[in-house]
């Protein structure tokens, strides 16, 4: 379809009823920023339905900044972030959270919270005057919980936790939610390899096994390439390149991407993209 002709009727569903999309999620020509600062411009991003999608980038490039417009936490100064084919700025912000659950980067507790208390928390979008607390939204914390491995921690204070427990934590809060669409900020931050790759695979796990749409900002490259079905590469608030890692990762893209001369070759584990970084003043081993 002509480009333009798409952008002009995605401008139209913003005001008309939704119309049938096959993607839930988009950034269409986004500018955000902070005060008078311009983060990103023209940003157009599609979160293709059903796929685990990475996002990757130096630091400051602007990856929270979009996770943060496609969450509805940050208005966009002009464009528009569609959700279901409809302005995201004009649901309910109950029924943003029904749909689109955040991992934020840093999040802090309120103060004293115990952990089954923080994690039920994420029930709070499925609760009204006429819905009070249900036997499912027993089910759904005590699920999220199993599956981030934080069922022993459940007493416990979340002050009192160390950093990568409280990550799967805030993980299970999310899952609790239980939306459709997932969007989280740096997930492997503060874990150890072995977490990581629990939790990488939790994804894995949702995406496939219960269809959910999964959108992790992740620092780890070979995690990325490993894990994600669709990559987006960004710098300088702009999108690089956006699809399937093996079809789109060089060392050309890394080089682009981070400025970092590398190697990319086949991870023996996968088949996946793996990157080498090369270092002149790396000590050679033999
Ligand atoms: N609340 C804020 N107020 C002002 N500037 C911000 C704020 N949050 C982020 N920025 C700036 O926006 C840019 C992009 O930040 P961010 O989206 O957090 O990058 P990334 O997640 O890629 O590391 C950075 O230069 C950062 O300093
Ligand atoms: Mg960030």
């Amino acid at each position: 379809m002509d480009e333009n002709l798409e952008r002009s009727e995605s401008a139209q569903q913003a005001l008309t009823p939704p119309a049938a999309t096959d993607v839930r999620l988009r950034a269409d020509r986004l500018r955000l920023g902070y005060r008078n600062r311009v983060i990103s411009d023209e940003l157009t991003v599609d979160i293709p339905d059903g796929t685990f999608t990475a996002i990757i980038g130096p630091n400051a490039c602007g990856k929270s900044t979009l996770l943060r417009a496609l969450s509805r936490l940050l208005a966009p100064e002009s464009g528009a972030v569609l959700l279901d084919g409809k302005a995201i700025g004009s649901y309910p912000a109950k029924e943003v959270a029904r749909r689109i659950g955040l991992l934020p980067q840093s999040s802090t507790a309120p103060e004293g919270i115990r952990v089954a208390d923080l994690v039920a928390r994420g029930r709070y979008p499925h609760q009204s005057l006429v819905r009070q607390w249900s036997r499912h939204d027993e089910e759904a914390v005590a699920a999220a919980m199993a599956a981030t491995g934080v069922t022993e921690l459940s007493g416990r204070l979340v002050d009192e936790l160390s950093g990568g427990q409280r990550q799967r934590v805030w993980i299970a809060m999310v899952l609790a939610q239980e939306t459709p669409i997932v969007l989280l900020d740096e997930p492997t931050t503060f874990l150890d390899i072995a977490h990581q790759i629990q939790l990488l695979d939790l994804c894995r796990e949702l995406n496939r096994d219960t269809g959910r749409t999964v959108v992790a900002v992740l620092h780890d490259l070979n995690h990325a390439f490993r894990y994600a079905d669709h990559l987006i590469a960004m710098r300088d608030g702009a999108v690089v390149a956006a699809g399937a890692p093996r079809e789109i990762v060089t060392a050309e893209l890394v080089q682009k991407v981070f400025d970092l001369g590398c190697r990319v070759i086949d991870d023996p584990e996968t088949g996946t993209p793996l990157v080498v970084p090369l270092s002149e003043k790396a000590v050679r081993v033999g």
